[in-house]
């Protein structure tokens, strides 16, 4: 796999309602590259590979196709996704140097699948428009300091008829559920991170993510108003996480 850096502008503002701030996120990442994959294995009970694989199988691959892969940080979707097509192109792009660097490990690279990742912001993307059959990402968008404007470039690099498909966490809409979910988080997940990583605040940093996050109506609004059409969702496990999906 080849890794390019480039560094991208930041004209994004944090006025927005799910403002996030790029410096904290990226600082978030880098701190916890190193135990990512294996934290996130344990706080989301296994249910993190489960929901990748719904996300492929949403996507539905053809071979020939150019994927791009938003926030891919150590690659577990990327590779997924490489492991899906005989030919094409699949790019992984993160903020995060050190993300992407805990997970490539290995050549994946054929004559007929190009595989890169570069270090890149989600809201200001250095490619032509409409270069993408495919644009993804997985559990990013709740951490971009303008999630408009990360959709809108999602929609931009796609191309006419291509799609644009992401996978975040969600709200359980079954009232009880959901007083279950957001106490784990706001009570239990920042001490786990404590437990397993030593420290409580890229922990809290998901919970507080999570707050300012749209629910899954919103976030379907919000794909709708990027100019993206049959626009839809599919909830994952009682409404933990959900895959929308948009088409150009
Ligand atoms: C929760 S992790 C998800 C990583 C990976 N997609 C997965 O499924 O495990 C979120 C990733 O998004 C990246 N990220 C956050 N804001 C970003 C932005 N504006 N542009 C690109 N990547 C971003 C972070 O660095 C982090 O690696």
């Amino acid at each position: 796999m080849i890794i390019v850096n480039s560094n991208s502008t930041d004209n994004t503002t944090s006025e927005e309602n799910f403002s996030t701030s790029k410096d904290r996120v990226k600082q978030v990442f880098s701190g916890i590259a190193g135990d990512y994959d294996r934290v996130n294995e344990f706080i989301s009970f296994g249910q993190i590979g489960r929901w990748r694989r719904a996300l492929l199988s949403e996507i539905d691959l053809k071979d020939g196709q150019r994927v791009l892969d938003l926030g891919c940080g150590t690659g577990m979707l990327t590779r997924e996704i490489v492991n899906s097509l005989r030919s094409g192109e699949v790019v992984g792009v993160d903020l995060s140097p050190e993300m992407i660097n805990q997970g490539v490990k290995e050549g994946n690279c054929t004559e007929d699948l190009k595989v890169e990742f570069k270090v890149g912001d989600a809201t200001s993307l250095d490619f032509a428009t409409g270069y993408f059959d495919v644009v993804t990402s997985a559990f990013m968008l709740r951490n971009v300091e303008s999630l408009t404007s990360a959709v809108s470039e999602m929609r931009r690099v796609v191309k006419p008829g291509g799609r644009v498909v992401t996978l975040e966490l969600a709200k359980p809409k079954l009232a009880t559920f959901r007083t279950i979910y957001l106490s784990y988080f706001n009570h239990i997940l920042p001490w786990m991170g404590k437990l397993l990583h030593g420290r409580r605040d890229p922990y809290c940093h998901l919970t507080t993510s999570l707050k300012k996050f749209p629910d899954q109506d919103e976030l379907k609004q919000l794909f709708e108003r990027a100019g993206l059409q049959e626009v839809s969702y599919k909830e994952l496990t009682f409404g933990i996480a959900a895959i929308h999906s948009g088409v150009k």
